[in-house]
């Protein structure tokens, strides 16, 4: 004591009390060991590709709010990340205000008019493979372009031009590739080529390398005409022609009417609530939104945080509860404009309570004891993701797809970009799985100008009437039980965001009945113990690319961005 109160000490009491305040303060928001640079107070951009988020940041630094930042990363995306970037595809958002309005936009493709119930049977009836993935007619109308025009009027703030320049500059002076786009362009190269008898920019005889320079002038030509004419750039005139073409060469079905006649849709957001963080997301057409919520209740009255992390009863409970909600969206879920879709009576937490009824805790209930659930009052690998703040506070969820990677893999002759595969998205015979392994019916099968059942999931929590969480992931159908993963790892396990976001993940779908989990998911106690019980655990690859931003409560933006991926956080 007298150490500390003796005069000529009291320089090292301060230091040592100043030393002290920061130890504490960095344990109390758990960042030592991270980088505390990780902060950000202006706003945050976390997306698939760091040259996008870099556009998207100097937006945001030019004036720009959350919904100016997401047009110029998604135009951004379609040159840098073509995997799944996206005017050949589409979408949706989910928008909060800084005010906390929330709002979304559905620009999900749409079959086209001339599409039909069993245009992927042969003459017996069975499905052709492959007919609904890398054809022509595997294309829905793309929704894209439309959506960023939507999403501009309505909320956009900067000049239109000024958002397209950017992209219009990255694919006019090319940008040098990453390791992982260089492998992924090299591994689809032949496909390309032999896809596209025409010709095509994204395949090198001599293979790819890391740093090479790619440029992109068709894309250039097709950005400026969206630059200079808005929705008609696209839906009309040069470009339109060049997609119309496209389809008369290769039977493809959309027409310039099916073009004229794309328009998104501003549907009212899907809420609910977990443990008091209101959960706001996609409604239908998408099931993600519908199924994180059944998902959330189902496991909410259980104490996952004491039973901890990918621990077996953590790891069985949530199983048992995707199983269920897999099963319903198989039947329930479909284009809300063709299908009444029974949302409410899905969300009816009485409903999800005995979905839950018949799970035990002795052994997995198998996939061919469960069936959609009966509801009463009712008749009857590549997509992207990235979530972004602004200075405001207003926050942007956008999932957007081309389904598969590089989408059908045939691009557009002259335009410079490559079409979606999305029509497999839709049930091409009932029971039949789609190239995720997933079954549906009526309320999924094809019609024309319907749009395909999605499992996007854009998502965004609030917590006590602040902005909380803007989290979302592409991965197919494992997107849904990724997103209610990373929340479940910052509710339940208090993870930081980039921790939620890197730790490993697993997922069920009902069929096929097993696990699915990412290498070191489940620790060996807990497989053990899972596998006595009957569960199938199968590894497989990485899944999902998780990129989200949290606002804490020192009310600085923290980012995650997935490390499976070349996904990257940028702030301010
Ligand atoms: O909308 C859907 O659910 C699918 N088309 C998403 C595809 C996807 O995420 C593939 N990416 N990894």
């Amino acid at each position: 004591m007298y150490y500390f109160l003796n005069s000529n000490r009291r320089p090292f009491l301060l230091l040592t009390l100043i030393s002290l305040f920061f130890i504490f303060s960095n344990c109390a928001r758990g960042t030592l060991g991270q980088n505390i640079s990780d902060e950000y107070h202006n706003g945050m951009v976390v997306c698939a590709y760091p040259d996008a988020a870099q556009v998207g940041l100097n937006i945001l630094k030019k004036g720009g709010n959350a919904v100016d930042a997401a047009v110029a990363v998604q135009f951004a995306l379609e040159v840098t990340h073509p995997e799944a970037g996206n005017i050949g595809g589409g979408g949706f958002m989910v928008f909060r205000s800084a005010k906390g309005e929330t709002n979304t936009l559905d620009f999900r493709e749409k079959a086209p008019a001339g599409a039909s119930q069993n245009m992927y049977l042969d003459s017996a009836g069975n499905v052709i493979p492959g007919m609904s993935i890398s054809t022509h007619a595997s294309s829905g109308v793309p929704g894209s372009v439309d959506g960023m025009v939507e999403a501009h009027r309505k909320y956009g703030h900067l000049k239109w031009a000024e958002l397209l320049q950017p992209a219009i500059d990255l694919a006019h002076n090319g940008f040098n590739i990453t390791k992982r786009l260089a492998n992924d362009l090299n591994r689809t190269g032949s496909e390309f080529k032999k896809l596209n008898p025409g010709g095509n920019y994204l395949s090198k005889d001599d293979g790819w390398k890391e740093r090479d320079l790619l440029v992109q002038e068709d894309l250039a030509k097709t950005l400026e005409q969206i630059r200079d004419k808005g929705r008609d750039g696209f839906y009309d005139g040069i470009v339109a022609d060049q997609i119309v073409d496209e389809m008369k060469d290769g039977k493809g079905l959309i027409t310039k009417t099916d073009l004229q006649n794309y328009h998104s849709v501003w549907r009212n957001a899907l809420i609910g609530n977990y443990k008091g963080y209101k959960v706001i997301t996609m409604p239908p057409p998408s099931s993600g939104g519908v199924a994180l919520l059944q998902l959330l209740q189902m496991v909410e009255k259980y104490p996952l945080s004491r039973w901890g992390f990918n621990r077996d009863s953590t790891v069985q409970l949530m199983v048992e509860a995707e199983r269920r909600v897999y099963a319903d969206r198989s039947k329930y879920l479909g284009d809300p404009d063709f299908y009444n879709v029974p949302v409410d009576s899905l969300l009816r937490p009485a409903y999800n309570a005995s979905r839950m009824s018949n799970f035990t805790w002795d052994k997995a209930t198998p996939s061919t004891s469960i069936q959609p659930g009966k509801i009463t009052g009712y008749e009857s690998d590549q997509t992207t993701h990235y979530s972004i703040v602004d200075r405001g506070g207003n926050a942007v969820s956008i999932t957007t797809t081309l389904n598969n990677s590089f989408g059908s893999k045939i691009f557009v002759k002259g335009a410079g970009f490559l079409l979606n595969d999305e029509m497999d998205d839709f049930s091409s015979k009932p029971g039949v799985p789609n190239m995720f392994g997933l079954v549906g019916g009526k309320a999924n099968s094809i019609q024309p100008n319907k749009r395909m059942l999605s499992s996007m999931t854009p998502t965004i929590l609030e917590k006590d009437g602040k902005l909380f969480m803007v989290v979302g992931t592409p991965g197919g159908s494992t997107i849904i039980t990724s997103v209610f993963q990373t929340i479940l790892n910052v509710v339940e396990f208090n993870k930081s965001m980039q921790q939620a976001v890197s730790s490993k993940r697993f997922h069920h779908q009902w069929l096929p009945d097993e696990v699915d989990v990412e290498k070191g998911a489940i620790d060996s106690t807990s497989r053990a113990k899972l596998e006595q019980k009957g569960y199938k655990i199968v590894e497989r690859g990485p899944s999902g690319r998780v990129d989200a931003i949290l606002k804490t409560k020192w009310n600085y933006y923290e980012g995650g961005a997935d490390p499976r991926g070349d996904d990257t956080k940028m702030g301010w």
